[in-house]
């Protein structure tokens, strides 16, 4: 909603599963990630820029990416987000264990 700030509806932790399955959930530290993380209708080269650079990941250095993919309780969340939400693709530790083996590599990206 507009002017409203996420965290009048998002708390720190998911409502209650007796708030019903459309109660807003929550982690610490809601918000949005930057623009630049958008990624609908980009290249996985595009993404694999922006991720990797400062200037649009939020000012992650490699080892801070790192940390935002193993540590952070708000991308922790997207893995046990409640209510009936779908969860992603991969396990945590699997998404930290490319994510250790891409910066591991060079944080390559694929050629355009
Ligand atoms: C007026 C209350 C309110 C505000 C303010 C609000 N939200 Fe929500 N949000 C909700 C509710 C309620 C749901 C659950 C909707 C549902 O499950 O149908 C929700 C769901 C979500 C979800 C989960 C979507 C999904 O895939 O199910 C995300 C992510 C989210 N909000 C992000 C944000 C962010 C980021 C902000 C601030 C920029 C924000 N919200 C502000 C009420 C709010």
């Amino acid at each position: 909603m507009p002017g409203l700030p996420c965290s009048t509806c998002h708390q720190s932790a998911n409502s209650p599963t007796t708030a019903g399955p459309n109660a807003p959930p929550g982690a610490p530290n809601w918000h949005l990630a930057p623009k630049e993380m958008v990624w609908v209708d980009v290249s996985a080269r595009d993404a694999c820029l922006r991720l990797r650079d400062p200037g649009s990941n939020g000012g992650k250095d490699l080892a801070q990416l790192r940390h935002h993919f193993a540590e952070d309780k708000l991308v922790a969340w997207g893995w046990q987000p409640g209510g009936g939400r779908s969860t992603p693709p991969l396990t945590q530790a699997q998404t930290v264990a490319a994510v250790e083996a891409w910066i591991d590599a060079g944080a390559p990206c694929p050629a355009g």
